[in-house]
């Protein structure tokens, strides 16, 4: 039977339109009795629509009305009437009128729900995956999955006014090094080989620019084996791009003004510009980490000068050891108490600090408990120094790892951030980190590794000297950070051969190593590659942030969870004996699997 289709939908309908005869189509959203009428709220993509079956319905409508229930799909038809002037609702766009049905069709109906579908759905995560489809119907994920899809839209239309093509690359590449492991997939035909899921497509889009394609853009899928958190996904989108001739400045400015224009167009929100640029060193000193969270202040101070004039052991050691010592002032937290200060203290042990110290700013100036009693004597000095007023807490961090003083007393900063609300998720302060180093140096393996990726250009003044001493070599390396999250990375990249094997080996990458690796982007180098470089924004983690969330799950439509399971369609699953036999493939149970 042909069903009644919709001629309109259930967010449409105002007060001009009482009077017509429509057609509905939606799902059971809420149904009220009340004396012999019943009062179904309608709901699709647009909207809620009360539809009402009147007293003086016919037997057949009654009884369809009487079998509706939550989430049975139907169709109705009726005349559009004004509500009385009591029962307008304000609250709803089309709460001016009402629909009175004169025939209503059941298109399918909804076994008990496992959960209830509200604004937002109170259910376990699982579940909700699980019936992603129901969750779906929520009016919470229908707004996230609209403002990824304008989010999306912004980013094409603003790129394309830029000139940049949408290009696609593939899916299926060759296994390269890229700072995470990657996925394979097992080659039926070339038997014993394999495929790997690209972890971005970083080496295709530089060939892109060889190939003369100047500007480049894509909404690409990168596939990354590492363990899935609140902001990592298996698998997730980045906002891909590449510009040829170009140097740092061209790539932060189109990045900066393409962020501009997408929180312009989808959510009327004017950020602050230009963005601030942090070296990289100070972030670490002031915030003790590389994606600070600017929306508030609240800087780390070096407190090793001022230490020397104490007698507590453990900032002299930290300092003898080459170490730092770092301070931080909590405006007007001295009335902490000690329960408060230790699980302050637990959050620097999370990031390698043997302890944090504290004093607090009392009256007249003085300082008083913790460690105080070592700087007698100093009390001014170390009050004007930090710009510490009474009633305020400082808490120390020594170590004679300047890194790790930094990262925990930074941890710190990050937590009082959220106990003493300073994070109001509709701020967005957007920075850019820059002045990377090139080389990180692992102890593991005793080697220096690419702090980024290996075809990152090294800042020209460290040319001369980066085989010498490769630490202190920065390079032409960015990040654009907000909120204490890493929004997008990027760089310019080499497009000098002899430079390119000049990284290699620092990295220890043989020639022929390099050559079997990347050899393609070697080949295709040699054939006037030019100057190029660009970024890669991780399109998930914005559009979380965007919609005031805190895990990109809520903003994917079918994600995986913390264990890399998909509760819907249960991936992953184990394969039939033949489609092994067909790929080659052998599982050997591990002897110490768990
Ligand atoms: P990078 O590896 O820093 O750089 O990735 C760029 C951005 O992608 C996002 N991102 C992720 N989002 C969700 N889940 C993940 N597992 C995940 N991993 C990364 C982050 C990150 O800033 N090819 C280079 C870019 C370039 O140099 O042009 C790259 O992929 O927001």
């Amino acid at each position: 039977m042909a069903y009644l289709k919709r001629t309109a939908n259930c967010g449409q309908l105002r007060a001009s339109d009482a009077g017509k005869t429509v057609t509905l189509n939606g799902w059971v959203h809420r149904k009220r009795d009340h004396g012999g009428i019943s009062f179904i709220n309608l709901r699709d993509r647009h909207g809620v629509t009360q539809v009402v079956v009147d007293s003086d319905a016919g037997a057949a409508l009654r009884a369809a009305a009487d079998e509706l229930k939550s989430e049975y799909c139907v169709a109705v038809r009726g005349t559009v009437r004004p509500r009385p002037d009591s029962m307008v609702n304000p609250n709803m766009d089309t709460g001016a009128i009402e629909l009175k049905i004169e025939e209503l069709q059941i298109l399918s109906r909804c076994e008990t729900l496992p959960f209830v579908i509200d604004e937002k759905v109170d259910a376990k995560e699982d579940l909700r995956l699980k019936h992603r489809y129901l969750d779906m119907r929520s009016a919470s994920m229908q707004r996230k999955l609209r403002l990824r899809h304008e989010a999306a839209l912004a980013v094409r239309n603003f790129m394309a006014s830029k000139g940049f093509y949408e290009i696609e690359t593939p899916t299926l590449i060759k296994t390269t090094p890229e700072g995470a492991r990657d996925f394979l997939v097992p080659s039926r035909v070339n038997p014993g080989k394999f495929y790997a899921l690209p972890q971005s497509p970083q080496l295709f889009k530089q060939i892109l620019m060889v190939g003369g394609f100047d500007r480049y853009f894509q909404l690409a899928r990168c596939y990354r084996d590492e363990d899935a958190r609140g902001d990592r996904q298996l698998e997730f989108t980045q906002i891909d791009l590449e510009m040829s001739f170009v140097e740092r400045d061209d790539v932060l400015s189109l990045v900066e003004e393409m962020v501009v224009d997408l929180f312009r167009k989808t959510m009327g929100v004017e950020l602050e510009t230009p963005f601030a640029r942090i070296a990289y060193d100070d972030a670490i000193e002031l915030y003790g980490t590389d994606k600070p969270d600017l929306r508030f202040g609240m800087a780390m101070q070096d407190f090793a000068a001022l230490s020397g004039a104490g007698t507590f052991q453990a900032f002299h050691d930290a300092v003898a050891a080459g170490g730092a010592v770092k301070a931080l002032v909590v405006p007007g937290k001295a009335d902490y108490s000690r329960k408060q200060i230790e699980e302050l203290e637990a959050q620097a042990k999370v990031y390698g600090a043997k302890g944090m110290a504290f004093m607090k700013a009392g009256a007249g100036g003085s300082l008083e408990g913790g460690v105080s009693k070592f700087f007698a004597g100093q009390e001014k000095t170390i009050l004007d120094r930090l710009g510490a007023k009474e009633g305020d807490l400082v808490l120390l961090v020594a170590d004679p790892k300047k890194s790790v003083a930094c990262a925990s007393l930074g941890a710190v900063r990050s937590k009082l951030g959220a106990e003493l609300g300073l994070c109001d998720p509709k701020t967005f302060k957007f920075a850019w980190v820059i002045d990377f180093p090139m080389f990180e140096w692992n102890e593991d393996e005793r080697k220096w590794d690419p702090a980024h990726h290996m075809f990152t250009m090294p800042q020209e003044r460290f040319h001369a000297t980066m085989e010498k001493d490769p630490g202190p070599v920065k390079g032409d390396l960015y990040d654009l950070v907000m909120n204490g999250y890493e929004m997008a990375s990027g760089s310019i990249r080499i497009h000098d051969p002899e430079l390119q094997k000049r990284v290699f080996n620092i990295v220890g990458f043989s020639e022929e190593e390099a050559m079997n690796k990347f050899g393609f982007l070697v080949e295709a180098f040699k054939y006037g590659p030019p100057p190029h470089g660009g970024a890669a924004l991780g399109f998930d983690r914005l559009v979380m942030l965007m919609a005031g969330e805190s895990t990109i799950r809520e903003v994917i439509p079918f994600p995986k969870n913390t264990f890399g399971i998909s509760p819907l369609d249960e991936c992953p699953s184990p394969a039939e004996a033949e489609q092994l036999d067909d790929l080659h493939i052998r599982i050997v149970e591990k002897a110490d699997s768990n």
